[in-house]
């Protein structure tokens, strides 16, 4: 938990994995809020309140401040034009409505970087190969015109009751690619949040991916090969290594720039975060 007199207030839209690891960190940060849509989270140490980002209805919800938010809410429409557009009137209001907002954390995906072989880094010129890859730097690029933005690129986001080890024990299909899958711990995401809320000037965007990008299936196999409460038997079948499994494995996406910041990640490979059973908090 941070101390509430080192880190300004924050506005969470959206309680989920990740907004609900935030709220633990800024327990008795005042003036701190979080915002849930279909069910209030258990046991949120913060403020919180029903809102629909899609209902025009709900915006009047958002308390006047404070300064920053964090924004963990996917992307609502598969079209990019009508996303735009709706961003844009959200945007405009909020600027009219809730001037004393003034920035705002995105938290987007490592999924604007095309699917292709390549080192990709923040600043790197690419399109996006996919519609939610589209549709993410549509985001980044929209928000930016209403608030002074900084974005996060989240890998998959594991800990804390999700991720492989989990999928293995209820028996569900690990994904089999050799396309190295970056990965970061959600108290790790958290770390970095919160570092970019303190550090306004730091980054406008940066890459949040541990050390260690691996393949799904290798992972699985790590796990059972290294966790007591896993099994052979809960492997689904997986081809050999020499198979002709699609994927591009020499697609990277680089973490320098968190490291060039001096945040150090207390889960810097799959070993550290799963190495040990999950724990839900
Ligand atoms: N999980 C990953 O591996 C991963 C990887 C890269 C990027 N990301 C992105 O990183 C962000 C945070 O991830 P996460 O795992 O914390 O996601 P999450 O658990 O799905 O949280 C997203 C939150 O947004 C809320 N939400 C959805 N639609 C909404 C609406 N119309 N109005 C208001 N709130 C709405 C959800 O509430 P309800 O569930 O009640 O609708 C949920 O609380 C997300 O944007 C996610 O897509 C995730």
């Amino acid at each position: 938990m941070i101390k509430s007199d080192t880190i300004p207030p924050i506005g969470i839209l959206g309680l989920g994995f990740l907004g609900q690891t935030l709220a633990r960190e800024f327990t008795g940060v005042p003036e701190c809020w979080g915002t849930w849509h279909k069910t209030p989270p258990p046991e949120t140490p913060l403020k919180n309140f029903h809102f629909d980002w899609g209902s025009e209805n709900s915006w009047t919800a958002l308390p006047e401040g404070p300064e920053t938010l964090v924004l963990t809410i996917p992307p609502l429409l598969k079209n990019q034009d009508d996303e735009e557009k709706r961003l844009c009137q959200w945007g405009e209001w909020m600027n009219l409505n809730r001037p004393m907002i003034k920035r705002m954390i995105y938290i987007s995906s490592t999924g604007v970087y095309p699917k292709r072989n390549g080192i990709w880094y923040e600043d790197s010129e690419f399109e996006p190969d996919t519609n939610s890859g589209k549709l993410r730097l549509i985001t980044e690029k929209t928000l930016a015109h209403f608030f002074k933005l900084q974005v996060i690129r989240p890998g998959g986001i594991y800990g804390c009751g999700r991720g492989i080890d989990m999928r293995l024990k209820s028996g569900k299909p690990v994904a089999v690619s050799k396309t190295p899958v970056h990965r970061i711990h959600v108290k790790d995401l958290a770390r970095i949040v919160c570092y970019l809320v303190s550090n306004p000037e730091s980054a406008r965007s940066v890459n949040a991916v541990d050390n260690e990008p691996k393949p799904s299936w290798e992972v699985a196999q790590w796990l059972v090969r290294n966790r007591d409460d896993l099994s052979e038997e809960m492997l689904p079948i997986i081809p050999d290594s020499s198979s002709a499994v699609p994927g591009n494995s020499q697609r990277f996406i680089s973490n320098q720039r968190i490291l060039d910041l001096g945040i150090t990640l207390s889960y810097p490979t799959f070993r550290e975060g799963m190495g040990s059973v999950s724990l839900i908090s």
